[in-house]
């Protein structure tokens, strides 16, 4: 890694962040590199001397932040030329998005896309020393980097990515085209960093992936996510084990077993389901039927009796009918999850699905979207309900959000709980008394 040889008067930045914890991730070992040249993080944009935007273009409306946000710098640019802008992240990685950019916005001097982001360094150095601009995409991924500093948000718990990309192709989804193909790290590697953060006094780590459950495949010798998740769990110190995503068609019964015979493991599985019609599922090429998926839930519900369940689900995929939608409205109630993010499908360019004849109008999707919210919300309060009385293990994390006066945690589920509670107990585990239950949270009170 390179040090910036000068311009002390770039001592500042600013990390936006837009999309999932893979870009959280990434703009964390930007932080990470930028701390390492003598940056410090500046409370806001206004004061920084380098603002760097991470993008992510899954759905639209995440691109039109992007671009909202980008028309707003052209001001500050304006009032400090020195400003140094970066945009980088899943939306750099394709070519016409890029090129807007360039075209759009020519103030922004660095741009680059996932696979060079551990290069940022030599492009900031570019920039200072030679006062030009940067644009780098790189098509294909690299192997994969290790040792590039990360400066968490968080000292208790953290995001450890254990692999990248996605072999998939969903045929509505950009992010096989913006983050390569599947590659895994060294189980060696994982859990050195898990170790070392535990000496740092992490207690919660959640391991990342867009498919978990592929884990290792690639990798001499092989090893599957479940011996990863056994290895994990012998790490003294740690305390939670989480992970995401799980793709159905690859969650088998091993990792179902391991999840409740680990301790560590969290009973928590976020298992996107997408649709509950087969036909669609099928032309979303996802691999599983909804009886199958049901059966993987009935499984889960056997094994872990304790678990959350939490879910993705799209409404509006082209030649979505209605009775298709009411096969997952029927699937969501059949399972009741303890939360779901739900999506109105968005139109991917170059993905299969954006080829299709059949989009659904807008009208009609938004009114799917409503139904589908009502139920998920019904069953998340219904859910939350059952916490009601119950002496739940909570991770304190710190201050709560809505009331300074309480803390905030959460169970080994996932579930959010804000307490009153003892400060001196941030970072540790406590048990609460659920007193409320709330649609998204719990509140309840410390007992020890
Ligand atoms: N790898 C994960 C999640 C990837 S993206 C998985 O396979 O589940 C997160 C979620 O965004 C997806 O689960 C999907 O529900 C949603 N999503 C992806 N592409 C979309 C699109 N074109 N329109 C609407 N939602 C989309
Ligand atoms: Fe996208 Fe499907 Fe890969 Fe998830 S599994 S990232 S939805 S292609
Ligand atoms: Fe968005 Fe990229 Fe994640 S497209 S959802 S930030 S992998």
């Amino acid at each position: 890694m390179q040090n910036c040889s000068k311009n002390q008067e770039y001592k500042t930045f600013f990390i936006e962040t837009w999309g999932c914890q893979m870009n959280e991730e990434d703009s964390e070992k930007l932080s990470g590199m930028l701390k390492k040249m003598g940056y410090k993080k500046a409370a806001n944009k206004i004061h920084a001397d380098l603002i760097i935007f991470n993008t992510c273009c899954v759905r639209e409306n995440a691109e039109l932040k992007v671009y909202g946000h980008l028309g707003t710098l052209k001001e500050l640019k304006a009032q400090n030329p020195q400003l140094i802008i970066a945009v980088c992240g899943c939306m750099m990685q394709q070519k016409h998005m890029a090129e807007n950019i360039i075209k759009k916005y020519p103030f922004v001097d660095i741009i680059f896309g996932t696979h060079n982001a551990y290069k940022f360094p030599e492009y900031l150095n570019t920039v200072h020393q030679k006062n030009s601009s940067v644009v780098e995409i790189q098509d294909r991924e690299t192997g994969i980097i290790e040792g590039v500093p990360i400066d968490r948000e968080s000292t208790i718990k953290a995001f450890v990515t254990i692999m990248y990309g996605c072999n998939n192709f969903c045929t509505y989804c950009i992010v096989p085209y913006v983050r390569g193909r599947e590659r895994s790290r060294k189980p060696k590697d994982i859990e050195n960093e898990i170790k070392n953060l535990v000496s740092k006094g992490y207690r919660e780590i959640t391991l990342l992936g867009q498919n978990v459950n592929s884990y290792g495949k690639n990798l001499i010798p092989k090893i599957s996510f479940s011996e990863l998740l056994r290895k994990i769990n012998t790490i003294n110190g740690l305390e939670r084990i989480r992970f995401m995503t799980s793709h159905p068609k690859d969650l088998t019964e091993d990792v179902i077993d391991t999840i409740s015979e680990c301790d560590k493991v969290c009973e928590q599985v976020h298992l996107p389901v997408q649709s509950g019609s087969t036909d669609i599922l099928k032309k979303m090429n996802r691999n599983y039927s909804k009886e199958q998926y049901l059966n993987l839930i009935y499984k889960i519900r056997e094994k872990i009796p304790e678990a959350s369940i939490t879910t993705d689900i799209m409404v509006g995929f082209p030649g979505e009918t209605e009775k298709d939608f009411e096969e997952t409205l029927d699937l969501a109630k059949k399972v009741e999850y303890d939360s779901a993010f739900t999506f109105i499908y968005s139109r991917r360019k170059d993905t299969p699905a954006d080829k299709s004849k059949d989009q659904i109008p807008e009208g009609v999707k938004h009114e799917r979207f409503n139904r589908l919210v009502e139920v998920i919300n019904k069953s998340s309060a219904k859910r939350n309900k059952a916490y009601m009385g119950k002496i739940e293990e909570i991770l304190v994390e710190g201050i709560s959000k809505n009331d300074s006066t309480k803390l905030m945690g959460r169970t080994r589920t996932g579930k959010l709980v804000n307490f009153e509670g003892d400060k001196d107990f941030i970072g540790k585990l406590v048990k609460v008394e659920i007193t409320k239950s709330n649609s998204f949270s719990l509140s309840g009170k410390q007992i020890q």
